[in-house]
């Protein structure tokens, strides 16, 4: 498929099939980083990985990880030779760890690199290095690390200590790469550490940890989450198939709802309960979806979901509690509000500015070119549909925007879009518009 040809995308004329998207990143993030300090050799298999997956799997080879991974037709399999020896937590070696996009694989790896045995320097892309990494060095650094940072951003050096210090913590940002960061931490930490987290997070880190043989416990409630974790602590080698991603999915659970004419089945989508709020907001909207449980993986819930189009969508308000949950999801959420009947509302997403971009601002040019009234808030957006146009789009290499626009395409928020870099898509969802040609959006 040339870039000629999907570079202007158009209202489709119905979405009807079956996709199975990419393997979850954030559960990937944390498998690679696990294999590599377990004992033993693991397994892990991929669909699709994106440029940030394959982020880390460099940095971590660049760290001293012996990991080689080889590719049969859509899958990846990814074979770890693990640090670990005996019962005792694998080190990170000296070496410099090119993180590119990816702000999960910076966060995390900060965390691992903290009971290394030497000197792990951090980089990453333009974006990257403008996103904060404070928030993960305080803690860190109140454990005994030391890290180094260039006002606040990366680079990020860690020197790794082999003996960390247990502490109790709260957490200055509700942030779920900053707290399996201290979690990674804390495996070779004497003693239990405590984190208390103001917010909502995603619990994969603990998940994973605990299926690994970590002693680690975690209880939520409206207010947020606190994970006790003991070490020190080994990990045991796993096989896992990572579960598809939800936040991928995501894209044609809102084409699905939004367009006239759909019917799209997701298989094998991760259904972790803290990453799928997503559902519940959508059907507050009036989408029609339903979830086919399935299997569970390492710690994880998989299943299937199936989204019908047609039903008439109307406008919501949401507010802070609402949309951590969702936050990864927000951009496809506005151009979902922006098909709706009424005006819409987010409120409480700060976080978003400073993501891969600052996606408040830029969904906000996209869905203005679009031809939507979106009225930008500093912490989110008022959203009203008005007549569509034909949209110049500036992704500013952020692959969700270039996601949510190309679905507000297909759904005729706009008459028609135009990416300036169909491309970013690659950091998370490389088949993203091969799977958009197999359910009918180019036809
Ligand atoms: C992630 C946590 C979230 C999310 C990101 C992935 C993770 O970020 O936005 O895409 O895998 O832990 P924060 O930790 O900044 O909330």
């Amino acid at each position: 498929m040339t870039h000629e040809r999907i570079r202007r995308l158009r209202p489709a004329s119905s979405l009807e099939g079956s996709i199975r998207v990419p393997s979850d990143k954030s559960i990937a993030h944390r498998a690679l980083i696990c294999a590599a300090l377990a004992n033993g050799r693991s397994k892990i298999t991929l669909r699709a990985p994106g440029a940030d997956l394959m982020s880390t799997i460099s940095a971590l080879k660049s760290l001293g990880a012996s990991m080689s991974a080889q590719k049969s037709g859509d899958l990846t399999l990814v074979s770890v030779y693990g640090l670990g020896d005996g019962s005792s937590l694998g080190a990170l070696s000296s070496g410099v760890g090119d993180c590119g996009n990816s702000g999960t694989s910076m966060r995390l790896m900060a965390g691992a690199g903290a009971s290394g045995s030497g000197l792990a320097t951090l980089v990453g892309d333009e974006s990257l290095s403008r996103r904060p990494m404070q928030r993960v060095a305080d803690p860190l650094r109140a454990m005994g690390a030391e890290i180094e940072l260039n006002e606040g951003h990366a680079p990020l050096v860690v020197r790794g200590r082999r003996s960390l210090r247990a502490i109790e913590h709260t957490l200055t940002v509700a942030s779920a790469q900053v707290l399996g960061a201290v979690l990674f931490a804390a495996l070779a930490a004497d003693g239990t550490t405590t984190v208390h987290v103001p917010g909502h997070v995603r619990d994969h880190t603990e998940r994973m940890l605990s299926a690994l043989g970590a002693d680690v416990q975690r209880t939520a409630d409206a207010n947020g989450a606190t994970t006790a974790i003991h070490g020190p602590s080994g990990l045991q080698r796993f096989e896992m198939l990572v579960p598809g991603d939800f936040s991928s999915a995501s894209a044609w659970i809102v084409a699905g709802a939004l367009h006239a004419d759909a019917n799209i089945r997701l298989t094998d989508v991760g259904l972790n309960p803290t990453r799928t709020a997503l559902l519940e907001v959508m059907r507050r909207l009036g989408a029609d979806i339903e979830v086919l449980a399935g299997r569970a993986d390492s710690g994880e819930p998989v299943g299937d979901i199936v989204v019908h189009g047609g039903q008439r969508l109307h406008a919501i308000s949401l507010g802070a509690d609402d949309v951590a949950p969702l936050i990864d999801e927000l951009p496809l959420l506005a151009v979902a509000m922006a098909a709706a009947e009424g005006i819409s509302e987010v409120r409480g997403a700060h976080e978003l500015r400073i993501k891969e971009s600052d996606r408040i601002a830029a969904i906000g040019a996209a869905l203005t070119a679009a031809g939507v009234e979106f009225e930008e808030l500093e912490d989110g957006w008022r959203i009203r549909a008005d007549r569509p146009r034909d949209a110049q789009v500036i992704t500013h290499g952020d692959h969700r925007i270039a996601m949510a626009m190309a679905v507000a395409a297909w759904i005729g928020v706009a008459t028609s879009v135009e990416l300036d870099d169909p491309d970013c898509v690659a950091v998370s969802y490389p088949s993203f518009l091969s799977d958009a040609r197999s359910i009918g959006a180019f036809a």
